[in-house]
């Protein structure tokens, strides 16, 4: 695919990656993903704003074939997929320079070898002219490393916000479809940027004092309306968690499976949202998406080996590293003649600032008791969501 305009002087680059099905060896990407580069030319100097993964480096290196010369890398992440080819814009624009933030300097050399002298450091608020474009620098530390800074283009109120607020979707769009794009972009902000969303909020109130007439990000479309972006971030970075039970789940023999059930039909009777995954076949990126907005996690599990399985403490894993705004959990499942489920549960989830709710666990089938216990814990769930006013 060639440079596409998208406003004079400004193109984007880059390219649309439609078959990756995996990041970080961790996340599924359904809808494939895109890493934006954007070109800056300017009356006196030209920038090239982050790259490509190193697995297609060769298209953007068609599309620089077409420009005659870069002055500036700009590099406002560290990570590979933005910065992996910038070692080989170097080779091709020997007289660039790479314009970063100190720690994304440091942190360029140990992941990419470039030279120390190829660098121009520049500090947060910075401003660097091209001519008839200005670029300044803003530091956002946290979305989603330590040294990421996203950059605005002043004459044109253009922000290039790089991962913030970005979507892993590969489509044919420059443009964002606010129809479409609105569950890429929560389940990209649930897999990655949520465990900082107390530093993203500080951060859409530095950004809030900017006009922004664009957002322009590292993965997947542009944004041309940016309050959608930023009222959705600001919306799942927000105190106040929505009434809802997540309930990932496993079952050996059907009685863990028995419990859920039911405790799906408490729920529902006394007016709580209810969302199961099923972690033998759950995608873990809607689960992660649903722990956004639930107040209360519940996760079933039988006793496997004198403890939790497996995929339950993935699950248990999974929340306590992307540290959502839950209020409660608790714990329900069977076991046949003893163990420490609930204990090795709770353990492994100490980022959360919850408070346990009194876990149901059986031996065996549930019985009239435990189906009682269940009811219980649906009723104590709901109180508590009101207590909060939880909507
Ligand atoms: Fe898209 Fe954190 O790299």
């Amino acid at each position: 695919m060639k440079a596409r305009k998208v406003s004079d002087g400004v193109y984007w680059m880059g390219a649309i990656d439609w078959d990756r099905r995996l990041f970080d060896a961790l996340i599924s990407l359904p809808d494939g993903t895109s890493y934006n580069a954007y070109l800056i030319q300017g009356t006196e100097k030209t920038a090239l704003l982050d790259t490509v993964d190193p697995s297609r480096a060769e298209v953007l290196r068609a599309q620089l074939a077409e420009i005659d010369n870069i002055n500036y890398v700009i590099a406002q992440h560290a990570e590979q997929d933005h910065s992996g080819s910038i070692p080989m814009v170097l080779e091709i624009f020997p007289q660039a320079q790479v314009v970063t933030n100190p720690k994304c300097k440091t942190m360029l050399i140990d992941l990419l070898e470039i030279a120390e002298d190829r660098f121009i450091t520049v500090q947060d608020g910075d401003i660097l002219s091209l001519g008839d474009k200005t670029l300044k620098f803003i530091y956002t530390p946290w979305v989603h490393w330590p040294e990421t800074m996203v950059t605005y283009l002043e004459e044109e109120q253009l922000l290039f916000s790089c991962d913030f607020f970005g979507s892993h979707l590969a489509t044919s769009d420059l443009y964002a479809d606010e129809g479409n794009i609105y569950r890429s972009a929560k389940r990209y902000f649930a897999e990655i940027m949520m465990p900082f969303r107390t530093v993203i909020q500080k951060n859409l109130e530095k950004l809030n004092k900017y006009d922004i007439a664009m957002i322009a990000p590292s993965h997947g479309p542009i944004y041309l309306r940016p309050q959608f972006i930023m009222g959705a971030y600001q919306d799942w970075v927000s105190v106040d968690p929505r009434n809802l039970v997540v309930l990932p789940h496993v079952s050996m023999h059907g009685s863990t499976a028995k419990m859920v059930e039911h405790l799906i039909g408490a729920l529902v009777e006394q007016g709580v949202q209810v969302m199961p995954f099923n972690l033998v076949v759950a995608d873990l990126g809607e689960l992660a998406m649903a722990l956004v907005d639930a107040a209360t996690v519940v996760i079933g599990t039988p006793t496997v080996l004198v403890g939790p399985h497996p995929l339950a403490v993935y699950a248990a894993f999974l929340a306590n590293a992307l540290r959502p705004k839950l209020k409660f959990a608790s714990i329900i499942g069977s076991y046949g003649w003893g163990g420490k489920a609930v204990e090795t549960l709770a353990g492994l989830m100490p980022n959360l600032k919850v408070k346990i709710l009194d876990p149901v666990i059986c031996k065996g089938v549930p019985k009239t008791a435990d189906y009682q216990a269940l009811d219980n814990l649906a009723a104590s769930i709901a109180t508590k969501h009101q207590e909060h006013n939880l909507v």
